[in-house]
């Protein structure tokens, strides 16, 4: 792995056990992250994008196993590079990776914080678990943090319940815990999609401060191409468990070349002057089920250029635009 790479996916392939056949969910995907870089991951609901990011820190539910592929991360500790496939999921060292090395933050606060303890007392959990520091200077540690993260009067917000605080509040409490171990790598799976747009520019602001202020590299996955432009490197489109399109935020917008990515693109809700708004144009059809047996790009049936005995036969092979725009896609072959 080059010397610059945080994280690297080769070939990953992840399929789902039911009674005794496998339904492929993850195929083939390929990415990487460099140290204190941002990327986005991109697709509708049901394209692969949790199952990928729970795989790099090997919190795959049971039923979902990792065939092939491999998953290299630059652990600090260790200051080598590991292939997390590789290790056992209930193991030493990927507990200390996710603890120490992978904050992640998730869509639904409520659901990641307990209801009985105080947002202080889960912060702290974290801190003393991989820190050997005393409960009263862990509880320093957690105001300072809540402070950083922007919730006023931290000193006494760090003893209040999960449910005295609003859903924004609680979204900057969940980012205090990821980042309270100084991560190397930051995962964000939909972070904003249950907060109203205010308090989602909020969390994007603050999402860069820390990532500007503490230099960790961030994994931001989202259904909505809208917020990536403001937050991200590079951007990959993903679509039923595979990556269509990849490029820099420039690429994307300005020059998108799947089909896909030009419908996500037309489905983004622009704000600003009413005569210029333009009518927002829902993509045709709906993601398919990984039930459906579907040969070729997978967007075939969605998918107005769609080539009959063509899209519909085999996968695309990639066709790399420039160093670092690449879409798999025929109408480019
Ligand atoms: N535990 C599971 N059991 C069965 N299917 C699953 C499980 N987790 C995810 N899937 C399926 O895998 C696909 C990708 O899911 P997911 O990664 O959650 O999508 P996204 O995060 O992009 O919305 C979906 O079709 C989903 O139904
Ligand atoms: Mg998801």
């Amino acid at each position: 792995m080059p010397k610059d790479m945080l994280l690297e996916i080769k070939d990953l392939e992840i399929s789902l056990l039911v009674e005794s056949h496998m339904v492929n969910i993850i195929d083939n995907v390929s990415f990487d992250l460099k140290f204190g870089e941002v990327i986005a991951i991109v697709g509708e609901s049901g394209c692969g994008k949790t199952v990928t990011s729970q795989a790099i820190a090997r919190l795959l539910p049971r039923e979902l196993k990792i065939l092939s592929g491999k998953i290299l991360f630059y652990s600090k500790i260790d200051e080598r590079v590991l292939d997390v496939c590789k290790l056992d999921p209930k193991g030493k060292t990927i507990h200390y990776i996710r603890g120490d090395q992978i904050g992640m933050i998730f869509q639904e606060p409520m659901s990641s914080f307990s209801p009985v303890y105080t947002i202080g007392n889960q912060i702290c959990e974290v801190i003393r678990l991989h820190q050997k520091v005393s409960k009263k200077k862990a509880r320093n540690i957690s105001i300072e943090l809540l402070d950083t993260v922007g919730i006023p009067n931290p000193v006494a917000a760090v003893d209040q319940y999960p449910h005295e605080f609003s859903g924004g509040m609680r979204q900057r409490a969940m980012i205090a815990r990821a980042i309270s171990c100084n991560p190397s790598l930051l995962i964000a799976d939909e972070p904003t999609t249950a907060l109203d747009v205010t308090i989602q520019a909020q969390i994007l602001v603050l999402l860069q401060e820390l990532q500007k202020e503490f230099g960790m590299a961030i994994i931001f996955i989202t259904h909505d191409l809208g917020v990536v432009a403001q937050i991200s490197h590079r951007v990959f489109i993903m679509y039923m468990g595979k990556i269509v399109e990849e490029g820099s935020v420039h690429d994307i917008f300005h020059n998108p070349k799947h089909p896909y990515t030009e419908n996500l693109i037309h489905a983004i809700p622009k704000l600003g002057n009413l005569r210029e708004r333009r009518r927002l144009v829902p993509i045709r059809g709906n993601v398919p089920s990984i039930f459906d047996e579907l040969h070729g790009c997978a967007f075939h049936p969605r998918c107005k250029f769609f080539m009959p005995d063509k899209c519909d036969v085999h996968f695309p092979k990639c066709k790399h635009l420039t160093s670092n725009h690449s879409v798999w896609c025929y109408l480019y072959e």
